[in-house]
């Protein structure tokens, strides 16, 4: 089967074929959305919140998205593995973000590194090139910047504001990046800044009219409570899953469960 590379990415563009991305945490979960035919897995820093309980992305490190990224990459055979640099990984001097985005390829298996912020990532976008790693960029609402934004707000409403990230997306391109994360922006920015660019935009509550979208898996799923307007549930899954345990939990009580057919002789 063969592996879905950076390049390739790119030239989905140029073919118009729409990009699928979704978020991975684990093994088995990677290996179902790889066999689904996903094209991209982002290991996303959003581990965080759904797996780890916080309130936002912000308390990841780079061994939690390390340890994550190892086991999604055990579970894939085609889609490409992005691994999400963490906040505090990039932002300190451009030899850390160099050195983390080679630990997070080297020990993650990661396939790429994606990481927020505009242009004044340019610098680390260029060593983290340099050192062979393609890069995955994120403007728009960026988790990690929830200090700064006073909660998770739509981004890029005025017109300034809409210029402003379309310059930003323009100097990610001319850096080196192979594709853009546009999240939580209105779809007519969205739209503007995937018609002005030659790389793709994978899109997240940013609209129909980008290259690709993504979704964190366990909204999407109906597995996690939290349900923002951008998310289109494919699945109860937490409905479902709370039936099965409950009824788990009274056969196990009522003693139904195991009978003799789930026993050794
Ligand atoms: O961390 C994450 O899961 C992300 C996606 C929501 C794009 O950045």
């Amino acid at each position: 089967m063969k592996k879905v590379t950076a390049p390739e990415i790119i030239e989905m563009k140029k073919r118009q074929d729409k990009i699928t991305m979704l978020t991975a945490y684990d093994f088995v979960m990677a290996s179902i959305l790889d066999e689904a035919g996903t094209d991209l897995l982002l290991v996303g820093d959003t581990m965080g919140m759904v797996v780890h309980g916080h309130a936002t992305t912000l308390k990841v490190t780079l061994e939690d998205s390390i340890r994550h990224t190892q086991a999604v990459a055990r579970g894939v055979k085609r889609a490409m593995v992005i691994g999400d640099m963490p906040f505090g990984t990039f932002q300190i001097s451009v030899e850390e973000a160099i050195r983390n985005a080679i630990r997070l390829v080297q020990e993650g298996n990661a396939e790429a590194i994606k990481l927020e912020g505009g242009s004044e990532r340019v610098a680390a976008i260029h060593g983290i090139l340099d050192a062979g790693i393609p890069v995955m960029g994120h403007l728009g609402l960026t988790p990690q910047s929830y200090y700064r934004f006073g909660g998770f707000k739509v981004q890029a409403r005025t017109e300034e504001t809409a210029q402003y990230l379309l310059k930003e997306a323009v100097e990610l391109e001319s850096a080196g990046i192979f594709s853009l994360v546009l999240e939580g922006i209105p779809w007519k920015v969205a739209k503007k800044i995937t018609e002005s660019i030659q790389i793709p935009t994978i899109g997240i509550g940013a609209g129909p009219y980008c290259d690709g979208q993504v979704l964190v898996t366990y909204d999407m799923l109906g597995y996690f409570d939290f349900k923002a307007k951008f998310v289109k549930r494919y699945l109860n899954l937490k409905e479902q899953i709370l039936k099965a345990v409950q009824q788990y939990n009274s056969e196990v009580r009522d003693t139904t469960f195991p009978d003799l057919s789930y026993s050794y002789e």
